[in-house]
């Protein structure tokens, strides 16, 4: 079975809806004949150049509000129904499906050239009422009834599946969620899973749940157990979405990254699945940068979907958590995020017409390999050293290990411009470091240029690259860069 984690959303904006074929010779003469493309104006443009996609939630009966549409058709590429694909609403009576605002939504998303994330298959919580009032054998039977005919109709149409959704229990417990589901054993989530293989082999199958965000929870730790235990028996999973509700009380954790390379590491993608920050001004827009570049950090997170489209569109919109506010104007927090994801480049960069690679970064290597690290290693990666070469220069540049397990490591090196912006870059790795895998830049010898994509950064801004490491990891230290 091809794995459906390399299925990604387009990539060339200018080719958007161009077959395969069209799109590979775009690329190819695009890169040979104009510069470098210019910064990405609106979210999706500007996730696409980093072979992301950036989506939103939508509520069918609002696609008829003009405001609402526009900025969804402008800015967003994925789309998720926000209640729509749910069990209550795809089967309100027992073996009575019922797709009427699933299509609109989906047929939506198609008409205007946008992929779909399809919200959730298997859900303790909005059941049908028939399935509230079941247990045991007949319900496991009707829930994979429901999995298998939702999948079915669906299949070809939907880029991830949220199979499963929220099994796990809040506290320190790491352990499940009861829930009638849960009470037909504890089985019922790779079953679900194995079911929604069958009815659509094409769609990344997604385990999504929210308070997952903080690599010390253990729900986070339970969570990647499961995954861990999934990928190790071959049950078919492809993918970890973080919901990603922040709030005072659950703020965007320091560590979030890491937990987004661990879940990366077992060989799954990671994608934010319904961001949102309650908050406001300059340091909401600082909460969702963070969530942003944490995602861009990491190769296989390949999208974030905020949860809505306006404030007043969100489910908690008395905390104003979206990226554009009532009237629809963009919010400080929506510039965060495009600068962001245009990773400081302005608007005319300096071609790179001698290269003639797509900017695709290599996807992390760890996917397929052993070196998965052990649940039990819960402490945060080395705190980013002090980046004190070069301060004044052209760019200093900082290593950070990410992960390590015995015979190799993953490292992360953030290169950052001095008071100017610049156009390219060359890090020289410690002495003693081998690798034979880097992403997001280019090696020769012990030397890494940046990548076709990321050489430009503006002035104080950073990019990133990462590598695998064969042997023992060094020290977190200060690189040469130039
Ligand atoms: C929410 C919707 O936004 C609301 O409209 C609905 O009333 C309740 O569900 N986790 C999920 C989402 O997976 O489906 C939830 O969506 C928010 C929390």
């Amino acid at each position: 079975m091809t794995p459906p984690s390399t299925l990604r959303p387009g990539r060339a904006r200018a080719a958007r809806g161009a077959s395969a074929v069209a799109i590979l010779a775009l690329v190819v003469s695009a890169a040979a004949a104009i510069p470098a493309a210019a910064a990405g104006s609106t979210l999706q443009d500007a996730a696409e150049d980093r072979n992301r996609y950036f989506g939103t939630a939508i509520a069918a009966n609002r696609l008829s509000d003009s405001t609402y549409s526009t900025i969804a058709n402008r800015e967003f590429n994925m789309i998720t129904a926000e209640n729509e694909m749910k069990m209550d609403a795809t089967e309100p009576n027992q073996n009575q499906f019922s797709y009427g605002n699933g299509d609109r939504i989906l047929t939506w998303a198609q008409q205007n050239g946008k992929q779909v994330r399809g919200h959730a298959l298997a859900w303790y919580s909005q059941q049908p009422g028939w399935m509230q009032r079941m247990e045991g054998s007949s319900l496991r039977q009707a829930m994979l009834n429901h999995v298998t005919q939702v999948a079915t109709h669906y299949k070809g149409k939907i880029y991830a599946w949220d199979v499963v959704n929220e099994a796990f229990a809040d506290g320190s417990s790491g352990g499940r969620r009861d829930s009638n589901l849960e009470r037909t054993g504890s089985d019922w989530i790779e079953a679900a899973f194995r079911a929604a293989r069958a009815a659509d082999p094409g769609a990344i199958l997604c385990y999504n749940d929210y308070n997952t965000d903080d690599w010390t929870h253990a729900k986070t730790q339970g969570v990647y157990r499961m995954v861990s235990d999934f990928k190790s028996r071959g049950v078919p999973i492809d993918c970890v979405g973080l919901q990603s509700h922040f709030n005072p009380q659950s703020p965007v954790p320091a560590n979030y990254q890491t937990t987004i390379e661990r879940f990366a590491a077992l060989g799954v993608d990671v994608q934010i699945t319904e961001l949102d920050i309650e908050g406001s001004g300059q340091q909401q827009a600082e909460n969702f940068r963070k969530v942003t570049q944490a995602c861009l950090n990491v190769p296989r997170c390949t999208g974030i979907t905020v949860w809505g489209v306006r404030d007043t569109d969100s489910w908690r919109a008395s905390g104003t958590p979206l990226l554009f506010d009532g009237s629809g104007n963009k919010k400080a927090a929506y510039t965060a995020v495009l600068d962001t994801l245009n990773n400081g480049v302005e608007p005319t960069p300096t071609p790179t017409p001698t290269r003639t690679s797509t900017p695709t970064p290599t996807p992390t290597p760890t996917q397929s390999s052993t070196p998965t690290p052990t649940p039990t290693q819960s402490s945060t990666p080395t705190p980013t050293p002090t980046q004190t070469s070069n301060p004044g220069g052209a760019c200093s540049a900082a290593l950070t290990i990410a992960n390590a397990w015995p015979g190799g490591y993953q490292g992360t090196v953030t290169v950052r411009a001095g008071s100017s912006a610049i156009n390219g870059w060359r890090v020289t790795l410690p002495g003693g470091v081998s690798t034979n895998n880097v992403w997001n830049g280019v090696i020769s010898g012990s030397v890494v240029s940046n990548a076709p994509y990321n050489g430009s950064i503006g002035s104080g801004q950073s990019t990133t690259f990462g590598f695998i490491g064969n042997g023992s990891a060094p020290g977190a230290s200060s690189l040469t860069c130039s």
